[in-house]
């Protein structure tokens, strides 16, 4: 029995999200994760995953993660500190330094809690933290459990930046400054100004954190924002995930030793949680691996982003500034986006909607993300559904 508070509470909150269009409804999927997925019965052209390069149903990561389990079971057993880490999890950390090119790595159960962990684990209430004001709800919600003071700077505006960062240095009141930045912006796209923040951090003595959840697998060849700009040395905290290029679950921070050796003694998801299962690990590695051995998914991520990005540009939809495979169709008015996607679905394309409080009020979007996976047979018949319904809806 919940008390009348609660009731009366969850009610009138799930009511009025339903009233405005921000209730969102999450659908069963009958199929793997793949470009062509089945929800009720029906195939629809996956437009929506994370799935960067296809790796979250590739035979050879199956093949390493079955083999984990023959070989370690199903569970890590504890908390790595106490006695759950496997050689497979130090594999896996190698793994990730070399390929983001750092001294070494720590992982975390997820992208998630790889922000909860790091920032919280380095700053305190003496410190603050200058923030990009469009930061992953991780990044918002890591920095909070800090009780550093938050400053938020304008979208990838380097003058801001440059004086909240002047103004807290000078004012002496902080131990430690950090700047924090997505390295590429989920909602929209865009590339954080990486080359401009590391040289205003380096005018200020800022600690650098870049969350490249959006940008390893993708740019600097697989290898992320960071090397894409070749910073690899500049930046302090480099975080990814293991659940959208990598295609399994996970996330970490690669950087210096002392960094990864203080986390694992202060931060507390790796501390108070049960680590990565052997079959993500083992998944992990081989996916990592395979980004390694060749840059070809690489290669037809971007072809398909290509492809995708100037058939619907030449549509007449608002795709944004996007530099990356992120396609927003950017429509407006919630309820509008939210009717926009239902249709996409209802002819065949499975491209959802987002809304506030993920994107700005009034910025409703159908959210696009191809993948090396998507055939050109797909793409064109997914160009050819928005077509239809754009110009059924007034939209184009
Ligand atoms: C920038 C950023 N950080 C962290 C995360 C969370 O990653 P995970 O899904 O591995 O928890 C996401 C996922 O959307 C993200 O976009």
């Amino acid at each position: 029995m919940s008390s009348k508070g609660l009731e009366q509470f969850l009610n009138d909150n799930l009511e009025d999200l339903k009233g405005k269009g921000l209730y969102n409804v999450i659908d069963p999927l009958d199929s793997p994760n793949g470009p062509v997925i089945t929800i009720n019965g029906k195939d629809l052209i996956n437009l929506s995953s994370n799935n960067y390069l296809g790796l979250a149903t590739d035979e050879r990561l199956k093949l390493a993660a079955a083999d984990a389990i023959k070989q370690y079971g199903v569970g890590a057993g504890a908390v790595r500190t106490i006695n759950g880490t496997l050689k497979l999890h130090v594999e896996l950390e190698e793994k990730l330094a070399e390929f983001k090119h750092t001294e070494t790595a720590i992982a975390y159960q997820s992208g998630f809690n790889c922000n909860m962990a790091a920032i919280s684990a380095v700053m305190d209430h003496n410190d603050a933290i200058l923030s990009d004001e469009l930061n992953h709800a991780s990044i918002i919600d890591g920095c909070r459990l800090s009780k550093a003071k938050i400053i938020r700077f304008n979208h990838s505006d380097m003058d801001d930046l440059r004086t909240k960062a002047k103004n807290a240095a000078e004012s002496g009141e902080f131990n430690k400054i950090m700047v924090i930045t997505d390295g590429v912006f989920s909602m929209d796209g865009d590339i954080a100004l990486l080359p401009e923040i590391v040289e205003i951090a380096e005018d200020f003595d800022l600690i650098t954190y870049v969350d490249d959840a959006h940008g390893s697998g993708v740019l600097g060849e697989g290898a992320g924002t960071v090397k894409h700009f070749g910073l690899s040395d500049k930046v302090d905290f480099q975080i990814g995930t293991l659940s959208k290029a990598i295609g399994v679950v996970g996330g970490y921070v690669a950087g210096k030793q002392n960094l990864i050796d203080w986390l694992k003694v202060r931060s507390r998801p790796f501390l108070f949680s049960t680590s990565l299962t052997p079959a993500d690990v083992a998944a992990c590695i081989r996916s990592i691996e395979i980004l390694m051995e060749s840059t070809d998914l690489n290669k037809r991520l971007w072809n398909n982003a290509d492809y995708l990005k100037s058939g619907l540009k030449k549509l007449g939809f608002n795709i944004g500034n996007s530099q990356t495979p992120i396609t927003p169709c950017i429509i407006g008015e919630e309820t509008l986006a939210q009717q926009f996607s239902k249709r996409l679905i209802d002819e065949g394309v499975y491209a959802k909607a987002i809304v506030f409080p993920t994107v700005p009020r009034g910025a409703g979007r159908v959210r696009n993300m191809p993948t090396a996976a998507h055939t050109k047979e797909m793409l064109d018949k997914a160009i050819l559904i928005y077509e239809h319904v754009g110009k059924e809806m007034g939209v184009i």
